[in-house]
């Protein structure tokens, strides 16, 4: 079991880090908490002190065997560190590296996962400052559990609730369990979609966004892999500690997937590669007006996908399947087969609010010895769970 260090930000919601502690504590962990000063407007640390039966952390000056290294010794002595509820002032704080307070000091004293669970009001939660704090924290690694949309505190509706207690306590414990799975071991992700140049300014291209390729990144570098992704023209922000390497075109993306195949331990491709591509790009811009008409020649690319798995020695390969409609599922049980995959990860997309550029996706991961169909989630709840999978294939003691 875990210790858990829970950091109480200010705000309606820190009386809700009352309920996470307690279902933290009956999961069989054992919780600190560390408070700011806002928060001890909302809740009084003797509630936690009570129900937790430890000191709860509130001064960063206040320990009293060794005075001023009190965030030290808090950030030794726990596993994982979860904000909740972090208001948008902690946020800052996080992104900027202050450590002018206890919980911030914490932070930046602590080496091991942390995860957030934002709350505030909708505008504050949509500020660019918020959304740019956001962003600085998630490439550091930081894992964010979203908030949820409905009522406010102040009658507003919008998205800026608290995560439910329970998702959050279910983050907490399946980054613990996943932690370190990955140690050691080469990843390597295919992101984005690729764009076949018409001419210099138009393409044939797809609506993948990457968020799915970058939240298995992501995943895999919390759990300790080395991770290189192949990125074909995703605008998502970058993460320190990741390698990227662009592949805008099908060509430029199975030149650069032979490259590095060769040394990784896991391959998932999720990017979508375009099928076909104009036989020969244009030199110049096409002028409409000289054209009237214009018709595409276009040829096949190459399943990158099923080459590099007849090239395999070592490596677990897993790949995706977006099929349109009910007898999907069939089709994607095919394509694993017929490309020589170890998994495929299939989703509809003809089911609105899943799949391309969505956060959401509903995913079946098919193998050789059975299914595994799984409830809309969040696309990084999906990575976690396809990087379950492929490192239980992964072989041991290499
Ligand atoms: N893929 C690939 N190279 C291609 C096309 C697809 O590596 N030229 C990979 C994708 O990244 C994905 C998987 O193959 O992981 C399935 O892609 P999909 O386009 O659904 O499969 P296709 O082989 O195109 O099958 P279909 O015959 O249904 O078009």
């Amino acid at each position: 079991m875990a210790e858990v260090l829970l950091g109480v930000s200010g705000g309606i919601a820190a009386y809700k880090s009352i309920d996470l502690m307690r279902i933290l504590q009956s999961r069989g962990h054992g919780v600190t908490v560390v408070m700011t000063a806002s928060a001890q407007r909302f809740v009084g640390p003797s509630t936690f002190s009570a129900l937790s039966g430890r000191p709860v952390g509130v001064d960063l000056f206040g320990a009293e065997e060794r005075p001023g290294y009190g965030h030290l010794d808090l950030a030794r002595a726990h596993d994982l560190m979860v904000v909740a509820p972090a208001s948008a002032n902690t946020i800052a704080r996080m992104a900027a590296g202050l450590g002018d307070g206890l919980l911030n000091a914490v932070h930046l004293a602590f080496d091991k996962p942390v995860l957030i669970a934002p709350a505030m009001n909708t505008r504050m939660w949509l500020h660019p400052a918020t959304a740019a704090n956001m962003a600085t924290l998630a490439g550091r690694g930081v894992q964010v559990i979203p908030p949820t949309s409905g009522l406010l505190a102040d009658g507003d509706t919008g998205v800026g609730r608290l995560a439910d207690p329970v998702v959050v306590a279910d983050a907490v414990e399946a980054r613990l369990a996943g932690a370190g799975t990955l140690a050691g071991r080469r990843v390597l992700v295919s992101a984005g979609g690729t764009r076949e140049p018409i001419d210099p300014v138009r393409y044939v291209g797809n609506r993948s966004s990457g968020r799915m390729g970058w939240a298995v990144a992501a995943a895999a570098r919390r759990r300790g892999a080395d991770v290189t992704v192949l990125a074909s023209n995703v605008e998502l922000p970058r993460e320190a500690g990741i390698r990227y390497v662009e592949a805008p075109t099908a060509a430029e993306l199975h030149r650069a997937a032979r490259a590095e195949f060769p040394g990784c331990d896991l391959l998932v491709m999720a990017a979508a590669v375009a099928d076909f591509r104009p036989a020969e790009a244009r030199a110049g811009k096409i002028d409409k007006g000289a054209e009237g008409r214009l018709a595409l020649d276009l040829e096949p690319t190459d399943d990158i996908l099923a080459d590099l798995a007849a090239a395999r020695s070592h490596q677990v390969v897993v790949g995706f399947a977006a099929e349109h409609g009910a007898a999907g599922l069939e089709r994607a049980r095919g394509k694993r087969i017929r490309k020589g995959l170890d998994l495929i990860v299939h989703n509809d997309v003809s089911i609105d609010g899943i799949g391309f550029g969505a956060a959401d996706n509903e995913i079946t991961i098919i193998g050789a010895d059975g299914e595994e169909s799984l409830a809309r989630m969040g696309k990084d709840a999906c990575a976690e769970r396809i990087l379950d999978a492929a490192a239980a294939l992964l072989p041991q003691g290499a």
